[in-house]
């Protein structure tokens, strides 16, 4: 299918878009709109966006989102918004400001500044009920945008999987250095999605507004549980390990001690809560073909991926030994 154009529009925000997901949109913003649109994507670290700066068209600037009058000024004018913010550790009160407060007060901004077309990216699992604060405050985001007349297009990805990922480099990582890899909620279930996939939906989801007032989930072909995506992960990267799947008592304690070590928090309690229900398509609700996808396999993608990955991991382990021989 022929991709769809964004004729209508070349004035963009996207709020999150210095992320994983929002620098693929930007690529792809620029390259489908010709060059021809504008492209702002607030931080708050603007000065540490460097990867942006070379996509022309595309303006990286210094912003606090939690700021009204911030916010209003970012969003005036512009032909539609992205929403990208989230977080994957925190509070519950930092939960409630990223993932509800945040999308709340951009429907006010949007409304007040008569911007009319939003795509707002969520998490398929998304309940009010759900195990998570990371889940329900998903939830709740999503209802504080509904609930605003906007003309807003959902999109709730399953684990996403791309050059530069944090969920398979992670654990193709933890095997090149541990001799056994201890897992918790080994059989968790996951669809994973691949990036470019995701972005060309939030693309498509902009160029088409039949979609407002959707819900669509986007998933890979294929469920697999964490415990088989982290063999691939070892096995694509050359260090394959034996997986050692720890009880849910010890997965608690791991994920405990993890919250509580210094720098990147890798995993936390409520990842673990947010892996008590299945991340794969309910089957209820429009899926990437809606949008004209044909999702792309893991095997098509991840072997290439992380073996470029392993490789420079390598090479960097080398580096270091031979500067500190
Ligand atoms: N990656 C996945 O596997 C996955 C799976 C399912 C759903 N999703 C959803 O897809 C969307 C994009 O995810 P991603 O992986 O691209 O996330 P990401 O790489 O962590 O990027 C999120 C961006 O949001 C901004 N941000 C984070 N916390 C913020 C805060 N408290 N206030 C203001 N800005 C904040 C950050 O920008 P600055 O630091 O530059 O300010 C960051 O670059 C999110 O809604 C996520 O929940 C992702």
């Amino acid at each position: 299918m022929e991709p769809r154009t964004l004729d209508s529009m070349n004035n963009f925000l996207v709020l999150g878009g210095s992320g994983f997901v929002g620098s693929a949109l930007c690529e792809r913003l620029v390259r489908r709109s010709g060059g021809g649109g504008r492209i702002s994507v607030p931080s708050r670290r603007s000065a540490r966006v460097k990867h942006l700066l070379t996509l022309p068209t595309v303006e990286v600037v210094q912003a606090d989102l939690h700021d009204d009058v911030q916010l209003a000024r970012l969003v005036a004018g512009r032909d539609a918004v992205v929403n990208l913010v989230a977080i994957l550790h925190g509070s519950e009160a930092e939960f409630e400001r990223a993932h509800v407060a945040l999308p709340r007060r951009l429907a006010q901004a949007c409304l007040a500044a008569g911007v009319r077309r939003v795509v707002h990216v969520s998490a398929l699992a998304a309940d009010a009920q759900a195990p998570s604060m990371y889940l329900r405050s998903k939830a709740a985001g999503e209802a504080a945008l509904r609930q605003s007349g906007l003309e807003l297009t959902i999109l709730r990805p399953s684990v996403i999987f791309g050059a530069g990922d944090a969920f398979l480099n992670l654990f193709a990582r933890l095997q090149a250095v541990l001799p056994v890899m201890p897992l918790a909620c080994a059989s968790a279930r996951f669809q994973p999605v691949w990036l470019d996939d995701v972005a060309e939906a939030i693309v498509r989801a902009l160029a088409d507004s039949t979609t407002a007032g959707e819900t669509l989930e986007c998933a890979g072909p294929r469920v697999y549980t964490l415990a088989e995506l982290v063999r691939l992960a070892g096995r694509w990267s050359g260090h394959e390990r034996p997986v050692l799947a720890l009880p849910p008592a010890l997965g608690h304690l791991q994920a405990t001690i993890m919250e509580w070590l210094p720098g990147e928090t890798l995993m936390s309690r409520d990842n673990l809560r947010s892996m008590q229900v299945a991340n794969i398509a309910s089957g209820r609700a429009p899926g990437l073909a809606r949008l004209g996808i044909d999702a792309t396999t893991l095997e098509a993608i991840g072997p290439g991926m992380l073996a470029a990955s392993g490789e420079l991991a390598r090479l960097n382990r080398w580096r270091a030994a031979a500067h500190s021989g």
